[in-house]
């Protein structure tokens, strides 16, 4: 038996990345902002939600098949944006893509991902999603677009809630960059996970190649962060959700809505979907869990619009209660992240085998046999749902 086939939970394989990655990049999957209590509770909260038994149905024939955004899904639980996918392992971004294609999800590449949405395209063969940062160069952002559009993406995903970076103290203690920069601290962090240092002398895929050639100012590797911390535009605002879609052609996913009166103007401004999303935890630390605001954001747009939920997803249960809370799909960022860190792409099938597996004996379990069936029966309502009505 494989060290990954050992693994029976995300938290497995979160300890086997966290084994396998230099420490500066594990350790940027693994942190939120501040306190990172905000972070914490994205997992904690969804451990208070209590699940109905019912027990005497018929249980044959389940299916997790179901659509996000229209289209067909396996089963409802998409590859979240995540930076530094390729620095938990080599062209890790590529990894998870490909193995979120044969898996049948959704992948969704981020702005600053290492691999570039060319690198995806040439190595996949289905559509994927993008998701957009919008920064103050917009002809950049315009080109990013475009580029999106020739790859053929079927969704951009637009975050709304990092016009300006969380603090994440792990990040300025551990000196993060990426590529590193050669320290003694980070050669030694690096040199202590040889097959890592391997993969990566193996790659030409060591910077954020969204960016790096394709903007004035970023070229060099040393400016390139400046430059990306400089370049988030503070001034982004609901219009750009419209001027987004109008450019894109297709359609806009809203990530990082945490309010049902946001949610509401996502939907005005032409947002296809919102996604409830604190970040990760990773932003405004002090904020509620993503699970905690669900409910009043189906109450407040669920009938004109798609909700999906991320933040604090670890397990098959857990995107079950988010279904059954009125979460149309949900997506998956640090167990993506720990599976190519355990893995690589062999990792990510992984993650997604395990959810899959939870998600479809817990469903049984619930008496249930459609994940489209899923609702407020499925659970109790217990103190952190009764507050929001159900
Ligand atoms: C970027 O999306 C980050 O959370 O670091």
């Amino acid at each position: 038996m494989s060290a990954l086939d050992r693994a029976l939970t995300i938290e497995d394989l979160r300890r086997m990345a966290r084994r396998r990655v230099p420490k500066m990049f594990y350790d940027y999957a693994d942190a939120g902002s501040y306190t990172e209590s905000t972070y914490r509770e994205n997992e904690t909260d969804f451990q208070k939600i209590k699940l109905r038994q019912k027990v005497a149905v018929d249980l044959n024939n389940r299916t997790l098949a179901s659509t996000m955004i229209g289209q067909p899904v396996t089963m409802p639980v998409a590859i979240a944006p995540a930076a530094t996918g390729g620095m938990q392992v080599a062209d890790g971004e590529i990894k998870a893509a490909k193995a979120a294609e044969k898996f049948g999800i959704p992948f969704t590449l981020s702005t600053m991902a290492v691999c570039s949405i060319e690198d995806i395209a040439e190595n996949t063969t289905k559509p994927f999603w993008f998701q957009l940062y919008v920064m103050k160069d917009r002809g950049f952002i315009e080109r990013l677009i475009d580029r999106a559009k020739v790859a053929k993406c079927s969704a951009l995903v637009l975050t709304m809630d990092l016009q300006i970076l969380g603090q994440r103290h792990k990040d300025i203690r551990n000196n993060l960059s990426t590529p590193p920069k050669f320290t003694p601290k980070s050669v030694w962090q690096m040199a202590t996970r040889p097959a890592w240092a391997f993969g990566m002398l193996g790659t030409k895929r060591r910077t954020f190649r969204n960016i790096v050639g394709h903007v004035t100012g970023a070229d060099d590797l040393s400016s390139l962060s400046s430059w990306t911390a400089a370049q988030f535009d503070p001034s982004l605002n609901w219009a750009d959700v419209t001027w987004v879609k109008n450019r894109f052609g297709g359609p806009v996913i809203v990530k990082g809505v945490l309010d049902a009166d946001d949610a509401a103007k996502a939907v005005d401004a032409g947002a296809d979907a919102v996604i409830v999303s604190n970040h990760g935890g990773r932003q405004l630390d002090g904020a509620p869990s993503s699970i905690r605001v669900l409910p009043e954001i189906v109450d407040a747009v669920g009938n004109r619009t798609e909700v999906h939920l991320d933040g604090g997803i670890r397990s098959g249960q857990d995107v079950l209660k988010a279904l059954a809370l009125g979460a149309k799909g949900t997506y998956i960022g640090r167990p993506m992240l720990y599976g190519l860190g355990a893995g690589g792409e062999a990792g990510v099938t992984r993650a997604l085998n395990i959810i899959q597996k939870e998600l479809d004996i817990t469903m049984a379990l619930c008496g249930e046999r459609d994940v489209n069936n899923l609702g407020p029966h499925n659970i109790y309502s217990n103190d952190l749902v009764r507050r929001q009505g159900y």
